[in-house]
């Protein structure tokens, strides 16, 4: 007996070892946290704070429910991106029938978190619907901490550009066309109305929609939250105030009526890069990207940034965070979700290194890499060490 326990505890001893040893990303293979647990980080994305990347994602539970946020966000902290520490729970959801707007099963996706240097505080941002209320709410939340690894203390939700208008408003879209409200959804002329402010007026008083969403430092320390707007028709970008924790009321659209989701941004050689996805729910489609000279715009639509096999689907994937590697130039990780709705604990994680053909971001397979491909004499693409 004795002898099997010893057995048992340097099993444990060495699986943790062998946890700890990771030296190279596997997109879409199980990735397990220092417990040999596979990470649950969904939509995720990642702060490097003081040497140590942290990774913020929805913590999944198996089964039906497994998609509405029953636990809260999960924390894990790394210093070389391959092996993750588990930090816990981050952001706790409230009580069941609480009341709170991040009550159990309520849905809180693709959170974000920033450090602001002004407040010393770490915020976290993101997507919130209501329980019971499906997709409808389409609101953006912050909560707020004095340690990157929580706890978050929850602040409050927001339908952003409440009675503001984007700054790249045309006159004409500030009134309504007569007619307009019947228009059937989908027609080239349905189309030409969104792009022309049909939903902006419609929600120009309650504030717009925002559902899936990111959170940008620009090299200035001003913020902004792009999000999917809209009925998620266009994706909006907004300016966050100084403290990072609420809206000044500058916003403008990206891409109107290009029904894209997922947004991922970075900023490389002062241009802005987005990737997004479209919209087919939890099913991959093929990704897109945009390139602008400001975050306010014009962006321009460039290719589906992935390539070879299966890049229609973007490897069975969605985008949720382009992540600078510290101390690399210009060196981002394309970070996607590979959804299991039927089971979504499951979801996988597929991290790829974005390489860019002069303003095209492109991104390629690679069963197993590791950062050596970003160094200059391996520039070229992905290894396979
Ligand atoms: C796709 C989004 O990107 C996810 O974050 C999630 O909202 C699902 N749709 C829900 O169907």
């Amino acid at each position: 007996m004795k002898k099997t326990l010893i057995v048992a505890a340097l099993l444990a001893v060495a699986g943790l070892a062998q946890a700890q040893q990771r030296t190279a990303f596997e997109p879409g293979q199980v990735w397990p946290d220092n417990h040999g647990t596979h990470l649950n980080a969904h939509g995720a994305g990642v702060l490097y704070d003081r040497g140590h990347y942290y990774l913020f994602g929805e913590h999944k539970i198996a089964g039906g429910r497994g998609n509405s946020a029953q636990v809260g966000v999960h924390c894990y902290s790394s210093k070389d991106l391959y092996n993750w520490t588990d930090e816990g729970i981050a952001l706790a959801v409230a009580p069941a029938e609480s009341g709170s707007e991040i009550e159990q099963g309520s849905i809180i996706e693709r959170p974000k978190v920033v450090f602001n240097k002004k407040t010393g505080k770490y915020v976290m941002w993101f997507h919130l619907e209501l329980k019971g209320k499906g997709y409808s709410a389409a609101r953006t939340a912050v909560a707020v901490s004095n340690k990157a690894t929580g706890p978050y203390v929850y602040v409050k939700s927001y339908r952003p550009g409440a009675g503001r208008w984007p700054l790249g408003c045309a006159p004409e879209w500030k009134q309504p066309v007569p007619g307009e409200k019947d228009l059937k959804w989908w027609t080239p002329e349905w189309r030409k109305a969104v792009a022309e402010g049909l939903f902006i007026r419609r929600d120009f008083e309650p504030g717009q929609m925002a559902r899936d969403m990111t959170v940008f430092v620009d090299d200035d320390d001003k913020a902004y939250n792009i999000h999917s707007s809209e009925d998620n028709l266009t994706l909006h970008v907004a300016e966050l105030t100084p403290d990072y924790q609420g809206f000044t009321g500058r916003w403008n659209t990206i891409a109107p009526a290009g029904h894209n989701e997922a947004p991922a941004i970075c900023k490389r050689n002062g241009k802005y890069y987005l990737i997004t996805s479209g919209c087919t729910g939890w099913d991959p489609n093929a990704a897109r990207s945009f390139v602008a000279s400001t975050i306010w715009g014009p962006w321009q639509q460039l290719d589906n940034p992935a390539t070879g096999p299966q890049a229609n689907v973007t490897y069975n994937s969605q985008s949720t965070y382009l992540l600078p590697v510290a101390g690399k130039k210009d060196a981002f990780i394309f970070m996607a979700d590979r959804w299991t709705p039927k089971n979504p604990i499951d979801g996988g994680y597929v991290w790829l290194p974005l390489r860019f053909e002069g303003d095209q971001p492109r991104l390629q397979w690679a069963d197993r890499w590791n950062l050596s491909v970003f160094d200059a004499t391996n520039a070229q693409g992905a290894a396979n060490p």
